[in-house]
């Protein structure tokens, strides 16, 4: 069972500033709480308790005070840096100690996932012993993204890079899972046009092995984009209207925590205390309640 993964929030959100020259964009707000913390919950919902994130070396110290080394949620969390945004597989490398020849998930910093049910759909992913998994959801602009082209089988026939001619609509969503090889296929590629290491280029080694396979997300999933302005405000739209409505909070790290068992009621009523003052502390209050 894959047990670690490694959250990548790099890059310098260029299309984000001014915002981003404030605060790096996984930290800028989803509704109610940091981008952050929606890929986080993702991990500590499919059972992953390892976790090493990678932030920008100005970026560090304000995640580091936000999320502290995961103890009061029952988790690790350790943190590295990636000095100029190296592309996605570059994770792989700065985190080879981390990973220490053990399979692993990678989720990117701004992934933002509503999701219908965690099912046992990714118990496969998890358990993968050789191999890797990608997850590709629907998309209108597959020019924007690593393309996934799959036969009637759902069996992978090729990933393209932002392909000018996209052989389907069917975009990877920044969630991957590999197996214990991906370090050392990591070393072996070389920077693309762009200057970066490219996950396509990384899957497509997998690929070649014939050890690639897709999931892909249930329609009651929603992957959300907040690479822009009006994307970051409408995720934070999305939030708002679901969690207004149905009064349970998406994403909320401390109630997932205790929903999960990583830590008892009386964590999650200090946890809820340490909130004072605010909706988000009286929301952990009712549900210790419960
Ligand atoms: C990266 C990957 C791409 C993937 C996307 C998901 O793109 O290279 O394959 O579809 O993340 O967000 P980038 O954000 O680096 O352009």
């Amino acid at each position: 069972m894959i047990k670690k993964a490694i959250i990548l929030a790099g890059g310098s959100g260029t299309r984000l500033r001014p915002l981003t020259d404030v605060v790096c964009k996984q930290l800028l707000p989803i509704y109610d709480k940091p981008m952050l913390h929606y890929p986080l919950a993702t991990l500590m919902l499919l059972g992953i308790k390892d976790i090493l994130i990678i932030t920008t070396p100005k970026d560090l110290i304000a995640v580091k005070n936000n999320l502290g080394d995961g103890s009061q949620l029952g988790i690790n969390l350790q943190y590295k840096t990636q000095d100029t945004p190296k592309g996605l597989p570059d994770a792989f490398i700065i985190g080879e100690q981390f990973i220490d020849n053990e399979p692993v998930c990678l989720i990117l910093g701004d992934n933002i996932l509503y999701w219908g049910q965690l099912n046992l759909l990714w118990a496969e992913c998890l358990s993968v012993k050789t191999g890797a998994y990608i997850v590709g959801t629907h998309t209108k602009e597959p020019e924007r993204f690593g393309i996934i082209e799959c036969d009637k089988n759902n069996n992978v026939i090729s990933v393209t890079e932002k392909p000018e001619y996209p052989q389907s609509n069917i975009a990877a969503i920044g969630l991957y899972f590999y197996d214990h090889q991906v370090t050392h296929f990591a070393k072996q590629l070389d920077p693309s046009s762009r200057g970066e290491l490219e996950i396509t280029d990384l899957n497509n080694i997998y690929l070649r092995k014939g050890e690639l396979k897709a999931k892909f997300l249930s329609r009651g999933t929603t992957w959300l984009d907040a690479g822009t302005v009006n994307s970051l405000m409408d995720a934070s739209n999305f939030f708002k209207i679901i969690e207004d409505r149905q009064g349970l909070k998406i994403c909320c790290l401390e109630e997932v925590a205790y929903n999960m068992g990583y830590i008892n009621r009386s964590q999650l009523i200090k946890l809820a205390k340490s909130f004072n003052g605010s909706s988000y502390g009286r929301y952990l209050e009712q549900r210790a309640k419960k």
